[in-house]
Protein backbone atom coordinates (compact mmCIF):
# COMPACT_ATOMS: atom_id res chain seq x y z
CA UNK A 1 0.00 0.00 0.00
CA UNK A 2 1.29 3.53 -0.80
CA UNK A 3 2.37 5.42 2.07
CA UNK A 4 -0.29 8.74 2.56
CA UNK A 5 2.33 11.14 1.72
CA UNK A 6 3.27 9.61 -1.47
CA UNK A 7 -0.61 9.62 -2.26
CA UNK A 8 -0.74 13.88 -1.31
CA UNK A 9 2.61 13.76 -3.45
CA UNK A 10 0.93 12.14 -6.85
CA UNK A 11 -1.94 14.88 -6.44
CA UNK A 12 0.56 17.69 -5.94
CA UNK A 13 3.14 16.34 -8.61
CA UNK A 14 -0.29 16.78 -11.45
CA UNK A 15 -1.43 19.85 -9.74
CA UNK A 16 1.81 21.49 -9.88
CA UNK A 17 1.94 20.12 -13.50
CA UNK A 18 -1.51 20.99 -14.87
CA UNK A 19 -0.66 24.95 -13.32
CA UNK A 20 2.32 24.63 -15.77
CA UNK A 21 5.29 23.84 -13.22
CA UNK A 22 7.45 21.55 -12.36
CA UNK A 23 7.15 18.69 -10.87
CA UNK A 24 10.23 18.82 -8.55
CA UNK A 25 8.48 21.58 -6.52
CA UNK A 26 5.65 19.58 -5.93
CA UNK A 27 7.10 18.04 -2.59
CA UNK A 28 4.98 17.42 0.24
CA UNK A 29 5.85 16.67 3.91
CA UNK A 30 3.77 16.41 7.46
CA UNK A 31 3.27 19.78 8.72
CA UNK A 32 5.47 21.76 11.17
CA UNK A 33 2.41 23.91 12.24
CA UNK A 34 -0.90 21.04 13.12
CA UNK A 35 -2.50 23.80 14.62
CA UNK A 36 -2.95 25.41 11.07
CA UNK A 37 -2.76 22.13 8.66
CA UNK A 38 -1.84 18.64 8.84
CA UNK A 39 0.15 18.20 5.28
CA UNK A 40 2.34 21.21 3.49
CA UNK A 41 4.33 21.71 0.86
CA UNK A 42 6.56 24.80 0.44
CA UNK A 43 7.21 24.44 -3.39
CA UNK A 44 5.53 27.39 -4.47
CA UNK A 45 8.50 29.43 -2.54
CA UNK A 46 11.58 27.40 -4.38
CA UNK A 47 9.55 27.90 -7.84
CA UNK A 48 9.31 31.67 -7.35
CA UNK A 49 12.52 31.95 -8.52
CA UNK A 50 12.87 29.84 -11.41
CA UNK A 51 9.37 31.28 -12.42
CA UNK A 52 9.74 34.92 -11.96
CA UNK A 53 6.08 34.87 -10.22
CA UNK A 54 5.67 35.38 -6.62
CA UNK A 55 4.93 32.49 -4.67
CA UNK A 56 1.44 33.12 -3.71
CA UNK A 57 0.44 33.49 -7.17
CA UNK A 58 1.85 30.05 -7.93
CA UNK A 59 0.57 28.88 -4.70
CA UNK A 60 -3.23 30.01 -6.06
CA UNK A 61 -3.00 28.26 -9.12
CA UNK A 62 -1.72 24.94 -7.82
CA UNK A 63 -4.87 24.78 -5.18
CA UNK A 64 -7.37 26.16 -7.75
CA UNK A 65 -5.92 22.77 -9.80
CA UNK A 66 -7.30 20.85 -6.22
CA UNK A 67 -10.62 22.54 -6.35
CA UNK A 68 -13.21 19.65 -5.62
CA UNK A 69 -10.40 17.00 -4.88
CA UNK A 70 -11.90 14.29 -2.56
CA UNK A 71 -8.67 13.76 -0.92
CA UNK A 72 -8.69 17.38 0.51
CA UNK A 73 -11.02 18.91 2.89
CA UNK A 74 -8.95 22.12 2.37
CA UNK A 75 -5.91 23.10 0.05
CA UNK A 76 -5.11 26.65 1.24
CA UNK A 77 -2.89 29.07 -0.29
CA UNK A 78 -1.04 31.30 2.38
CA UNK A 79 0.86 34.32 2.51
CA UNK A 80 3.84 34.33 1.15
CA UNK A 81 3.06 30.99 -0.59
CA UNK A 82 2.60 28.07 1.63
CA UNK A 83 0.18 24.87 0.30
CA UNK A 84 -1.39 23.97 3.57
CA UNK A 85 -3.55 20.74 3.40
CA UNK A 86 -6.02 19.33 5.42
CA UNK A 87 -7.29 15.81 4.59
CA UNK A 88 -10.73 14.52 4.06
CA UNK A 89 -12.06 11.87 6.51
CA UNK A 90 -13.70 10.33 3.45
CA UNK A 91 -9.91 10.13 2.26
CA UNK A 92 -8.79 8.61 5.42
CA UNK A 93 -11.48 6.67 6.63
CA UNK A 94 -11.23 4.82 2.75
CA UNK A 95 -7.56 4.29 3.29
CA UNK A 96 -7.32 3.45 7.23
CA UNK A 97 -10.50 0.61 5.34
CA UNK A 98 -7.62 -0.85 3.25
CA UNK A 99 -5.15 -0.75 5.96
CA UNK A 100 -7.06 -3.18 8.07
CA UNK A 101 -7.77 -5.39 4.96
CA UNK A 102 -4.25 -6.01 5.10
CA UNK A 103 -4.05 -7.64 8.17
CA UNK A 104 -0.75 -8.48 8.81
CA UNK A 105 0.79 -5.61 7.83
CA UNK A 106 -1.47 -3.29 8.06
CA UNK A 107 -0.43 -1.79 4.39
CA UNK A 108 3.09 -1.66 5.30
CA UNK A 109 4.86 -3.13 2.00
CA UNK A 110 7.42 -5.69 1.74
CA UNK A 111 10.63 -3.89 0.71
CA UNK A 112 11.44 -4.75 -2.50
CA UNK A 113 14.77 -5.84 -2.55
CA UNK A 114 15.22 -7.40 0.01
CA UNK A 115 18.83 -7.06 1.35
CA UNK A 116 20.83 -10.10 3.78
CA UNK A 117 21.80 -8.38 7.01
CA UNK A 118 23.36 -9.88 9.91
CA UNK A 119 23.43 -8.04 13.30
CA UNK A 120 26.25 -8.71 15.66
CA UNK A 121 24.82 -7.54 19.29
CA UNK A 122 24.77 -8.82 22.62
CA UNK A 123 28.20 -9.86 23.25
CA UNK A 124 28.09 -11.43 26.52
CA UNK A 125 31.52 -12.36 27.60
CA UNK A 126 31.15 -15.99 28.63
CA UNK A 127 31.62 -17.12 32.41
CA UNK A 128 31.35 -12.73 33.18
CA UNK A 129 27.57 -11.99 34.38
CA UNK A 130 26.08 -10.43 31.95
CA UNK A 131 25.92 -6.31 33.36
CA UNK A 132 23.53 -3.27 32.57
CA UNK A 133 26.38 -2.36 29.59
CA UNK A 134 24.99 -5.77 28.01
CA UNK A 135 21.81 -4.40 28.30
CA UNK A 136 21.78 -2.14 25.62
CA UNK A 137 23.35 -3.84 23.19
CA UNK A 138 20.47 -6.83 23.60
CA UNK A 139 17.56 -4.68 23.39
CA UNK A 140 18.90 -2.44 20.67
CA UNK A 141 19.81 -5.14 18.39
CA UNK A 142 16.54 -6.95 18.89
CA UNK A 143 14.76 -4.38 18.29
CA UNK A 144 16.39 -3.11 14.96
CA UNK A 145 16.63 -6.98 13.71
CA UNK A 146 13.05 -7.33 14.28
CA UNK A 147 12.07 -3.60 12.66
CA UNK A 148 14.33 -5.36 9.75
CA UNK A 149 12.14 -8.38 9.40
CA UNK A 150 9.21 -6.71 9.57
CA UNK A 151 10.39 -4.70 6.72
CA UNK A 152 11.18 -7.54 4.54
CA UNK A 153 14.77 -8.26 4.89
CA UNK A 154 16.58 -11.95 5.55
CA UNK A 155 18.12 -10.45 9.60
CA UNK A 156 20.32 -12.86 11.02
CA UNK A 157 21.64 -11.73 14.31
CA UNK A 158 24.74 -12.80 16.13
CA UNK A 159 25.50 -12.75 19.35
CA UNK A 160 29.49 -12.84 19.34
CA UNK A 161 30.56 -14.41 22.86
CA UNK A 162 33.57 -12.83 24.13
CA UNK A 163 35.20 -16.59 24.45
CA UNK A 164 38.40 -16.04 23.63
CA UNK A 165 40.27 -13.79 26.06
CA UNK A 166 41.98 -13.72 29.39
CA UNK A 167 38.99 -14.18 31.28
CA UNK A 168 39.31 -17.84 30.11
CA UNK A 169 42.98 -18.35 30.89
CA UNK A 170 41.63 -17.03 34.11
CA UNK A 171 39.40 -19.26 34.67
CA UNK A 172 41.64 -22.81 33.82
CA UNK A 173 44.32 -21.54 35.94
CA UNK A 174 41.99 -21.04 39.18
CA UNK A 175 40.49 -24.61 38.09
CA UNK A 176 43.73 -25.91 38.07
CA UNK A 177 44.57 -25.01 41.22
CA UNK A 178 41.08 -26.07 42.88
CA UNK A 179 41.59 -29.25 40.93
CA UNK A 180 44.81 -30.12 39.59
CA UNK A 181 43.99 -33.64 39.15
CA UNK A 182 41.25 -33.33 36.56
CA UNK A 183 42.45 -34.75 33.16
CA UNK A 184 42.12 -31.72 31.48
CA UNK A 185 45.58 -30.31 32.72
CA UNK A 186 47.52 -33.96 31.85
CA UNK A 187 49.16 -33.31 28.67
CA UNK A 188 50.15 -36.82 28.23
CA UNK A 189 46.24 -37.66 28.39
CA UNK A 190 45.28 -39.22 25.31
CA UNK A 191 41.42 -40.50 25.86
CA UNK A 192 38.17 -38.91 25.41
CA UNK A 193 37.37 -36.04 27.98
CA UNK A 194 34.04 -36.24 30.12
CA UNK A 195 31.34 -34.77 29.03
CA UNK A 196 29.92 -33.56 31.71
CA UNK A 197 31.45 -30.42 33.32
CA UNK A 198 33.54 -30.23 36.42
CA UNK A 199 31.92 -26.86 37.49
CA UNK A 200 28.39 -25.81 37.76
CA UNK A 201 27.13 -22.05 36.58
CA UNK A 202 27.41 -20.94 40.18
CA UNK A 203 30.76 -22.32 40.60
CA UNK A 204 31.71 -20.90 37.35
CA UNK A 205 30.50 -17.13 38.10
CA UNK A 206 32.32 -17.37 41.77
CA UNK A 207 35.47 -18.48 39.65
CA UNK A 208 35.62 -15.80 37.59
CA UNK A 209 35.98 -12.97 39.65
CA UNK A 210 38.18 -14.73 41.96
CA UNK A 211 40.86 -15.57 39.75
CA UNK A 212 40.67 -12.03 38.18
CA UNK A 213 41.16 -10.36 41.42
CA UNK A 214 44.07 -12.66 41.97
CA UNK A 215 45.76 -11.62 38.96
CA UNK A 216 45.75 -8.21 39.82
CA UNK A 217 47.27 -8.92 42.86
CA UNK A 218 49.68 -11.65 42.00
CA UNK A 219 52.02 -11.11 39.06
CA UNK A 220 52.85 -14.84 39.05
CA UNK A 221 49.19 -15.97 38.96
CA UNK A 222 48.35 -13.40 35.68
CA UNK A 223 51.64 -15.09 33.81
CA UNK A 224 50.27 -18.15 34.41
CA UNK A 225 46.87 -17.11 33.31
CA UNK A 226 48.34 -15.57 30.07
CA UNK A 227 50.36 -18.43 29.22
CA UNK A 228 46.98 -20.68 29.70
CA UNK A 229 45.29 -18.26 27.13
CA UNK A 230 48.17 -18.19 24.87
CA UNK A 231 48.19 -22.77 25.16
CA UNK A 232 44.48 -22.88 24.99
CA UNK A 233 44.53 -20.36 21.66
CA UNK A 234 47.42 -22.58 20.45
CA UNK A 235 45.30 -25.49 20.50
CA UNK A 236 45.99 -27.28 23.61
CA UNK A 237 43.91 -30.51 23.91
CA UNK A 238 42.45 -30.58 27.56
CA UNK A 239 42.17 -26.15 27.61
CA UNK A 240 39.92 -26.67 24.57
CA UNK A 241 38.14 -29.41 26.24
CA UNK A 242 37.41 -27.06 29.06
CA UNK A 243 36.72 -24.26 26.73
CA UNK A 244 33.67 -26.26 25.49
CA UNK A 245 32.59 -26.97 28.90
CA UNK A 246 32.88 -23.61 29.67
CA UNK A 247 30.81 -22.64 26.42
CA UNK A 248 28.17 -24.71 27.53
CA UNK A 249 27.45 -24.12 30.84
CA UNK A 250 27.33 -19.97 30.26
CA UNK A 251 25.75 -20.25 26.72
CA UNK A 252 22.74 -21.89 29.07
CA UNK A 253 22.79 -19.71 31.46
CA UNK A 254 22.95 -16.97 28.71
CA UNK A 255 20.00 -17.99 27.40
CA UNK A 256 17.72 -18.05 29.78
CA UNK A 257 18.62 -14.51 30.87
CA UNK A 258 18.41 -13.56 27.12
CA UNK A 259 15.09 -15.08 27.02
CA UNK A 260 13.75 -13.40 30.12
CA UNK A 261 14.46 -10.30 27.81
CA UNK A 262 12.68 -11.46 24.80
CA UNK A 263 16.13 -11.56 23.41
CA UNK A 264 17.12 -14.30 20.96
CA UNK A 265 19.56 -14.87 18.50
CA UNK A 266 19.97 -17.20 15.34
CA UNK A 267 23.80 -17.57 15.73
CA UNK A 268 25.62 -18.80 19.18
CA UNK A 269 29.16 -18.24 17.34
CA UNK A 270 31.94 -16.50 19.35
CA UNK A 271 35.37 -14.79 18.91
CA UNK A 272 36.69 -18.56 18.93
CA UNK A 273 35.30 -19.10 16.18
CA UNK A 274 37.12 -16.99 14.36
CA UNK A 275 40.08 -18.87 15.54
CA UNK A 276 40.28 -21.20 11.96
CA UNK A 277 40.59 -18.62 10.17
CA UNK A 278 43.07 -16.24 11.34
CA UNK A 279 46.32 -18.03 9.62
CA UNK A 280 45.05 -18.02 5.91
CA UNK A 281 43.63 -14.26 6.79
CA UNK A 282 46.85 -13.49 8.24
CA UNK A 283 48.93 -14.85 5.29
CA UNK A 284 47.24 -13.29 2.90
CA UNK A 285 47.32 -10.02 4.08
CA UNK A 286 51.04 -10.63 4.57
CA UNK A 287 51.43 -11.52 1.01
CA UNK A 288 49.44 -8.57 -0.78
CA UNK A 289 51.56 -6.13 1.29
CA UNK A 290 49.18 -4.65 3.51
CA UNK A 291 50.37 -6.06 6.82
CA UNK A 292 53.94 -5.36 7.58
CA UNK A 293 55.89 -5.54 10.81
CA UNK A 294 55.92 -2.45 13.07
CA UNK A 295 58.00 -2.58 16.84
CA UNK A 296 57.22 -6.14 16.41
CA UNK A 297 53.93 -6.29 16.29
CA UNK A 298 52.14 -7.08 12.26
CA UNK A 299 50.02 -4.05 11.90
CA UNK A 300 47.74 -3.12 8.79
CA UNK A 301 47.79 1.07 8.34
CA UNK A 302 44.26 2.47 8.08
CA UNK A 303 44.57 6.07 7.69
CA UNK A 304 43.05 7.94 5.59
CA UNK A 305 44.16 11.75 3.59
CA UNK A 306 41.33 13.49 4.67
CA UNK A 307 41.43 11.82 8.29
CA UNK A 308 41.49 14.97 10.75
CA UNK A 309 42.16 13.05 13.75
CA UNK A 310 44.92 10.46 14.02
CA UNK A 311 43.63 6.52 13.20
CA UNK A 312 46.68 4.09 14.59
CA UNK A 313 46.79 1.20 12.76
CA UNK A 314 44.79 -2.17 12.82
CA UNK A 315 47.23 -4.65 14.61
CA UNK A 316 46.56 -7.97 13.98
CA UNK A 317 48.91 -10.01 15.92
CA UNK A 318 50.91 -9.12 18.70
CA UNK A 319 54.48 -9.75 18.67
CA UNK A 320 54.48 -12.74 20.25
CA UNK A 321 52.28 -14.16 17.43
CA UNK A 322 49.54 -13.96 19.76
CA UNK A 323 45.92 -12.83 18.42
CA UNK A 324 43.59 -9.88 19.55
CA UNK A 325 40.25 -8.76 19.57
CA UNK A 326 41.20 -7.09 16.04
CA UNK A 327 42.00 -10.24 14.88
CA UNK A 328 38.63 -12.15 16.23
CA UNK A 329 36.35 -9.41 14.64
CA UNK A 330 38.75 -9.47 11.22
CA UNK A 331 38.19 -12.78 10.83
CA UNK A 332 34.49 -13.00 11.82
CA UNK A 333 34.26 -10.75 8.78
CA UNK A 334 36.06 -13.69 7.01
CA UNK A 335 33.67 -16.15 8.01
CA UNK A 336 30.44 -14.18 8.03
CA UNK A 337 31.44 -13.69 4.36
CA UNK A 338 31.81 -17.38 3.46
CA UNK A 339 28.76 -18.53 4.92
CA UNK A 340 25.93 -16.01 4.66
CA UNK A 341 27.73 -13.51 1.87
CA UNK A 342 25.54 -10.43 3.63
CA UNK A 343 24.41 -7.22 2.21
CA UNK A 344 26.07 -5.32 5.12
CA UNK A 345 26.83 -6.22 9.03
CA UNK A 346 25.78 -3.81 11.43
CA UNK A 347 27.56 -4.07 15.14
CA UNK A 348 25.67 -2.64 18.00
CA UNK A 349 28.36 -2.14 20.54
CA UNK A 350 29.23 0.94 23.15
CA UNK A 351 30.00 3.68 21.60
CA UNK A 352 33.34 3.96 23.28
CA UNK A 353 34.47 1.37 20.56
CA UNK A 354 33.87 3.69 17.53
CA UNK A 355 37.55 4.35 16.71
CA UNK A 356 38.50 0.56 17.22
CA UNK A 357 35.61 -0.47 14.84
CA UNK A 358 36.41 2.46 12.38
CA UNK A 359 40.11 0.86 12.29
CA UNK A 360 38.57 -2.40 11.84
CA UNK A 361 36.50 -1.68 9.22
CA UNK A 362 38.94 -0.16 7.16
CA UNK A 363 41.03 -2.94 7.53
CA UNK A 364 38.42 -4.85 6.02
CA UNK A 365 37.90 -3.05 3.18
CA UNK A 366 41.34 -2.63 2.11
CA UNK A 367 42.25 -5.90 2.87
CA UNK A 368 39.26 -7.01 0.77
CA UNK A 369 37.86 -9.00 3.40
CA UNK A 370 34.90 -7.86 2.21
CA UNK A 371 33.16 -6.49 -1.24
CA UNK A 372 32.92 -2.84 -1.98
CA UNK A 373 29.37 -3.12 -1.57
CA UNK A 374 29.06 -4.55 1.42
CA UNK A 375 28.04 -1.82 4.14
CA UNK A 376 29.81 -2.20 6.97
CA UNK A 377 27.93 -0.19 9.71
CA UNK A 378 29.02 0.55 13.48
CA UNK A 379 25.88 1.60 15.66
CA UNK A 380 27.64 3.02 18.85
CA UNK A 381 25.16 3.34 21.70
CA UNK A 382 25.59 5.53 24.69
CA UNK A 383 25.62 4.82 28.23
CA UNK A 384 22.96 3.77 30.88
CA UNK A 385 23.55 6.28 33.84
CA UNK A 386 22.53 6.41 37.16
CA UNK A 387 20.20 9.37 38.70
CA UNK A 388 23.60 11.28 39.61
CA UNK A 389 24.54 11.13 35.80
CA UNK A 390 27.20 8.52 36.73
CA UNK A 391 27.42 4.83 34.90
CA UNK A 392 25.03 2.59 36.71
CA UNK A 393 26.17 0.97 39.63
CA UNK A 394 24.97 -0.59 42.85
CA UNK A 395 24.79 1.35 46.11
CA UNK A 396 28.02 -0.58 46.74
CA UNK A 397 29.91 1.14 43.85
CA UNK A 398 30.14 -2.07 42.29
CA UNK A 399 29.03 -3.40 38.65
CA UNK A 400 25.11 -3.94 38.46
CA UNK A 401 24.33 -7.33 37.36
CA UNK A 402 21.50 -7.43 34.63
CA UNK A 403 19.57 -10.17 37.29
CA UNK A 404 19.43 -7.83 40.09
CA UNK A 405 18.61 -4.85 37.99
CA UNK A 406 15.69 -6.27 36.22
CA UNK A 407 14.33 -7.87 40.05
CA UNK A 408 14.54 -4.55 41.33
CA UNK A 409 12.21 -3.22 38.41
CA UNK A 410 10.55 -6.18 38.71
CA UNK A 411 9.38 -5.76 42.70
CA UNK A 412 8.88 -1.43 41.83
CA UNK A 413 5.85 -2.86 39.07
CA UNK A 414 4.36 -5.65 41.49
CA UNK A 415 4.41 -2.92 44.27
CA UNK A 416 2.53 -0.55 42.06
CA UNK A 417 0.65 -3.15 40.25
CA UNK A 418 -0.95 -4.39 43.39
CA UNK A 419 -1.18 -1.03 45.80
CA UNK A 420 -3.86 -0.53 42.32
CA UNK A 421 -5.51 -3.35 42.25
CA UNK A 422 -7.29 -6.12 43.52
CA UNK A 423 -5.94 -9.37 41.50
CA UNK A 424 -4.77 -12.60 42.77
CA UNK A 425 -0.99 -12.63 43.88
CA UNK A 426 0.42 -14.98 41.45
CA UNK A 427 -1.35 -12.77 38.73
CA UNK A 428 -0.12 -9.57 39.55
CA UNK A 429 3.54 -11.21 39.54
CA UNK A 430 2.93 -12.23 36.09
CA UNK A 431 1.49 -9.06 34.68
CA UNK A 432 4.47 -7.28 37.32
CA UNK A 433 6.82 -9.14 34.87
CA UNK A 434 5.46 -8.18 31.55
CA UNK A 435 5.17 -4.28 32.35
CA UNK A 436 8.43 -4.23 33.80
CA UNK A 437 9.92 -5.35 30.55
CA UNK A 438 8.08 -3.02 28.42
CA UNK A 439 9.60 -0.27 31.30
CA UNK A 440 13.33 -1.44 30.44
CA UNK A 441 12.92 -1.71 26.83
CA UNK A 442 10.94 1.53 26.21
CA UNK A 443 13.17 3.43 28.74
CA UNK A 444 16.03 2.76 26.88
CA UNK A 445 14.16 2.23 22.80
CA UNK A 446 12.87 5.45 23.67
CA UNK A 447 16.09 7.57 23.23
CA UNK A 448 18.19 7.93 20.69
CA UNK A 449 21.12 5.02 20.63
CA UNK A 450 24.36 7.03 20.33
CA UNK A 451 23.42 9.08 23.67
CA UNK A 452 23.78 8.33 26.90
CA UNK A 453 20.90 8.56 29.28
CA UNK A 454 19.49 8.38 32.59
CA UNK A 455 17.80 5.09 34.04
CA UNK A 456 15.41 6.36 36.19
CA UNK A 457 13.24 3.69 37.83
CA UNK A 458 10.38 6.07 39.09
CA UNK A 459 9.97 7.79 35.38
CA UNK A 460 10.43 4.42 33.91
CA UNK A 461 7.56 2.30 35.69
CA UNK A 462 4.92 5.15 35.47
CA UNK A 463 1.57 4.67 34.46
CA UNK A 464 2.11 8.03 32.72
CA UNK A 465 4.22 10.11 30.64
CA UNK A 466 6.01 8.84 27.82
CA UNK A 467 6.96 5.31 28.84
CA UNK A 468 6.19 1.44 28.20
CA UNK A 469 3.36 0.93 30.93
CA UNK A 470 1.20 4.08 29.16
CA UNK A 471 1.65 2.71 26.31
CA UNK A 472 0.34 -0.89 27.74
CA UNK A 473 -2.32 0.60 29.63
CA UNK A 474 -3.64 1.86 26.40
CA UNK A 475 -4.00 -1.40 25.05
CA UNK A 476 -5.58 -2.81 27.69
CA UNK A 477 -7.90 0.13 27.85
CA UNK A 478 -8.44 -0.82 24.12
CA UNK A 479 -8.50 -4.53 24.90
CA UNK A 480 -11.37 -3.93 27.65
CA UNK A 481 -13.93 -1.51 25.84
CA UNK A 482 -13.77 -4.23 23.46
CA UNK A 483 -14.57 -6.63 25.63
CA UNK A 484 -17.64 -4.81 27.15
CA UNK A 485 -18.75 -4.25 23.65
CA UNK A 486 -18.43 -7.95 22.82
CA UNK A 487 -20.22 -9.00 26.09
CA UNK A 488 -22.71 -6.59 25.02
CA UNK A 489 -23.72 -8.92 22.34
CA UNK A 490 -22.34 -6.45 19.71
CA UNK A 491 -20.29 -7.24 16.64
CA UNK A 492 -18.98 -5.12 14.46
CA UNK A 493 -17.10 -7.97 12.03
CA UNK A 494 -19.41 -6.32 9.17
CA UNK A 495 -19.16 -2.64 9.80
CA UNK A 496 -16.38 -0.33 8.43
CA UNK A 497 -14.70 3.04 9.48
CA UNK A 498 -16.36 5.85 8.56
CA UNK A 499 -15.92 9.62 8.47
CA UNK A 500 -14.66 11.63 11.60
CA UNK A 501 -17.44 13.01 13.65
CA UNK A 502 -14.57 14.98 16.08
CA UNK A 503 -11.63 16.73 15.47
CA UNK A 504 -10.28 14.06 18.08
CA UNK A 505 -11.28 11.22 15.63
CA UNK A 506 -10.02 12.99 13.03
CA UNK A 507 -6.58 13.18 14.58
CA UNK A 508 -6.53 9.60 15.83
CA UNK A 509 -7.28 8.56 12.31
CA UNK A 510 -4.61 10.72 11.25
CA UNK A 511 -1.85 9.15 13.45
CA UNK A 512 -2.74 5.65 12.19
CA UNK A 513 -2.03 6.27 8.69
CA UNK A 514 1.47 7.28 9.41
CA UNK A 515 1.96 3.68 10.55
CA UNK A 516 3.80 2.52 6.80
CA UNK A 517 5.95 5.34 6.94
CA UNK A 518 7.43 5.14 10.17
CA UNK A 519 8.37 1.54 10.11
CA UNK A 520 9.89 2.31 6.85
CA UNK A 521 11.77 5.56 8.24
CA UNK A 522 13.04 3.47 11.47
CA UNK A 523 14.12 1.21 9.48
CA UNK A 524 16.21 3.10 7.05
CA UNK A 525 17.60 5.24 9.93
CA UNK A 526 18.32 1.92 12.43
CA UNK A 527 16.16 4.33 14.62
CA UNK A 528 13.48 2.48 17.16
CA UNK A 529 13.48 5.39 18.99
CA UNK A 530 11.36 6.87 16.14
CA UNK A 531 9.05 3.56 16.68
CA UNK A 532 8.59 4.56 20.42
CA UNK A 533 8.03 8.79 19.15
CA UNK A 534 4.81 6.99 17.00
CA UNK A 535 3.23 4.91 19.46
CA UNK A 536 3.56 7.66 22.23
CA UNK A 537 1.72 10.25 19.66
CA UNK A 538 -0.84 7.33 18.68
CA UNK A 539 -1.46 6.56 22.61
CA UNK A 540 -2.06 10.42 23.35
CA UNK A 541 -4.52 10.29 20.37
CA UNK A 542 -6.30 7.37 21.11
CA UNK A 543 -6.68 8.29 25.00
CA UNK A 544 -7.83 11.72 23.73
CA UNK A 545 -10.69 10.12 21.33
CA UNK A 546 -11.37 7.96 24.73
CA UNK A 547 -11.66 10.85 26.64
CA UNK A 548 -13.93 13.13 24.19
CA UNK A 549 -16.34 9.94 23.07
CA UNK A 550 -19.02 8.46 24.35
CA UNK A 551 -18.08 4.74 22.67
CA UNK A 552 -20.33 2.52 24.77
CA UNK A 553 -23.44 4.93 24.83
CA UNK A 554 -23.39 5.79 21.49
CA UNK A 555 -26.94 5.58 20.11
CA UNK A 556 -25.96 4.86 16.41
CA UNK A 557 -25.05 1.34 15.63
CA UNK A 558 -23.22 2.15 12.74
CA UNK A 559 -21.55 5.28 14.59
CA UNK A 560 -20.40 2.88 17.10
CA UNK A 561 -19.16 -0.03 15.24
CA UNK A 562 -17.19 2.59 13.32
CA UNK A 563 -15.37 3.74 16.82
CA UNK A 564 -15.63 -0.06 17.40
CA UNK A 565 -13.00 -0.85 14.41
CA UNK A 566 -10.99 2.32 14.78
CA UNK A 567 -9.98 1.28 18.49
CA UNK A 568 -8.99 -2.23 16.95
CA UNK A 569 -6.97 -0.49 14.29
CA UNK A 570 -5.12 1.06 17.04
CA UNK A 571 -4.73 -1.98 18.88
CA UNK A 572 -3.02 -3.60 16.09
CA UNK A 573 -0.85 -1.18 14.99
CA UNK A 574 0.18 -0.61 18.75
CA UNK A 575 0.73 -4.74 19.26
CA UNK A 576 2.54 -4.95 15.90
CA UNK A 577 4.80 -1.63 16.85
CA UNK A 578 5.27 -2.60 20.68
CA UNK A 579 6.28 -6.20 19.18
CA UNK A 580 9.25 -5.21 16.56
CA UNK A 581 10.58 -3.15 20.08
CA UNK A 582 10.61 -6.38 22.07
CA UNK A 583 8.05 -6.36 24.47
CA UNK A 584 4.29 -7.47 25.05
CA UNK A 585 1.04 -6.78 26.48
CA UNK A 586 -1.18 -8.28 28.98
CA UNK A 587 -4.55 -8.59 29.05
CA UNK A 588 -5.43 -6.80 31.88
CA UNK A 589 -3.10 -4.64 34.25
N1 LIG B 1 32.31 -8.68 24.17
C1 LIG B 1 32.47 -7.29 23.86
C2 LIG B 1 32.35 -6.46 25.15
O1 LIG B 1 31.80 -6.91 26.14
C3 LIG B 1 31.47 -6.79 22.87
C4 LIG B 1 31.51 -7.45 21.52
C5 LIG B 1 31.04 -6.54 20.43
N2 LIG B 1 31.05 -7.14 19.12
C6 LIG B 1 32.14 -7.28 18.35
N3 LIG B 1 32.04 -7.86 17.18
N4 LIG B 1 33.31 -6.86 18.74
O2 LIG B 1 32.79 -5.33 25.14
Amino acid sequence: MKKILDLITDEMVAAFEKAGYDKKYARVTLSNRPDLCEYQCNGAMAAAKEYKKAPIMIANEVTGQLLGNPMFETAEAVNPGFLNLKLSTEFLAGYLGEMEADEERLGCEKTKHPRTIMIDYGGPNVAKPLHVGHLRSAIIGESIKRIGKFVGHHMIGDVHLGDWGLQMGLIITELKLRKPKLVYFDENYEGEYPLEPPFTISELEEIYPTASAKSKEDESYKESAMQATFELQNGRKGYQALLKHILEVSVSDLKKNYENLNVSFELWKGESDAQPYIPDMVQKMKDEGYAYISEGALVVDVKEETDTKEIPPCMILKSDGASLYNTTDLATIVWRMKDYHPDEIIYVVDKRQELYFTQVFRCARKTHLVEEDTKLTFLGFGTMNGKDGKPFKTREGGVMRLETLLSSIHEEMYQKIADNRTVEEEQARETAKVVALSAVKYGDLSNQASKDYIFDIERFTSFEGNTGPYILYTIVRIKSILSKYREAGLDAKDAKILQAHSESEKALMLEIAKFNSVMENAFEETAPHKVCAYIYDLANALNHFYHETKIMAESDGKIQASYIRLLQLTKHVLEICIDVLGFQAPDRM
